[in-house]
């Protein structure tokens, strides 16, 4: 070994956005983050029901809406066309909150016109995501739920690479989607970003008849669960196909906060998902 080699020492890259962002979630306990391999799956719907199932817990939660690209969290929890308060002092921006007291940020709040999502460039909106995670006062929260644009392409895999401390992943699918190698594109997503996937939900699985309140299973059953046991997965759960569920998220009402069988699904699925996150602390 000649003395260059000996005075090389590992090169240690500090991120300082990176920095920023931790520092300021060191006061949220858990951070789950919701994905899809695609758009139109229930991602978002997953995301906010998740939020409003842990605050009816009495849990303190927020949800980060980083889908930039079709940011429709305000819409389903009531705050669309709401602007967010600046604190002067603490040159802090201050959460909406929705009416089960869930703390909510989102590109909606920032957007002048329902079109300019689309001329946002690449590194603008990482800065956009970055100053929702370390410019905003979220104060003390339980859990932060985070929901990603869809697909595994370059832009949710940044986005997700700039949350660090996150518990995991929750994956959405459809149940044509659960064809396996959609499922197996997420998890590899999941673990290029370096994080755990805590489960697959399959999320319009079968319908529950409005009139007699039965399933009927239009895309067979199982195909979700068959998956999740194929990959070493955890599977939290199948939510039907419901048709009070499209004019509820319309009306900027999650489902969880209603009565039905839909609600008594969702509610487990939030249960099997806390305990996935106990597992690992
Ligand atoms: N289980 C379900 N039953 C009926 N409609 C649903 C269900 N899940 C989601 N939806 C509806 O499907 C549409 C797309 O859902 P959304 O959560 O916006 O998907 P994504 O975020 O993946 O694009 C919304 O109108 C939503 O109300
Ligand atoms: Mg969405």
């Amino acid at each position: 070994m000649n003395k260059n080699e000996q005075k090389k020492i590992p090169e240690i890259t500090i991120d300082p956005q990176k920095l920023k962002v931790m520092a300021a979630l060191r006061d949220i306990k858990h951070v789950i983050v919701v994905a899809s391999g695609k758009g139109g799956v229930g991602k978002t719907t997953v995301a906010v029901n998740i939020a409003t199932s842990l605050a009816t817990r009495g849990l303190k939660v927020g949800i980060l809406d980083a889908d930039i690209t079709g940011p429709n969290v305000p819409k389903m929890v009531g705050l669309e066309n709401e602007r967010p308060a600046f604190d002067e002092k603490e040159k802090k921006i201050l959460p909406l909150e929705s009416t089960y007291g869930v703390k909510v940020i989102s590109m909606e709040f920032l957007l002048q016109s329902k079109t300019d999502a689309v001329i946002w460039r690449g590194p603008l909106k990482m800065g956009a995501i970055t100053q929702f995670l370390s410019d905003v006062k979220w104060g003390h929260l339980d859990y932060l739920i985070i929901d990603l644009p869809p697909g595994t392409s370059d832009e949710p895999l940044s986005i997700a690479q700039l949350i660090p401390k996150a518990d995991g992943v929750v994956i959405v699918s459809t149940p044509q989607e659960v064809a396996l190698l959609d499922v197996k594109k997420s998890i590899n997503f999941v673990r290029k970003v370096g994080l755990k996937v805590l489960g697959l939900i399959e999320n319009m699985s079968g319908l529950i008849c409005p009139h007699c309140h039965k399933e009927i299973n239009i895309f067979g059953k199982d195909g979700g669960k068959k998956a999740a046991e194929e990959f070493n997965i955890p599977f939290l759960g199948a939510i039907p196909i419901d048709p009070a569920i499209v004019p509820l998220s319309d009306e900027g009402k999650p489902f969880v906060g209603q009565t039905g069988e839909s609600q008594t699904i969702f509610e487990k699925i939030v249960d099997n998902l806390i305990a996935e996150i106990k597992k690992n602390e």
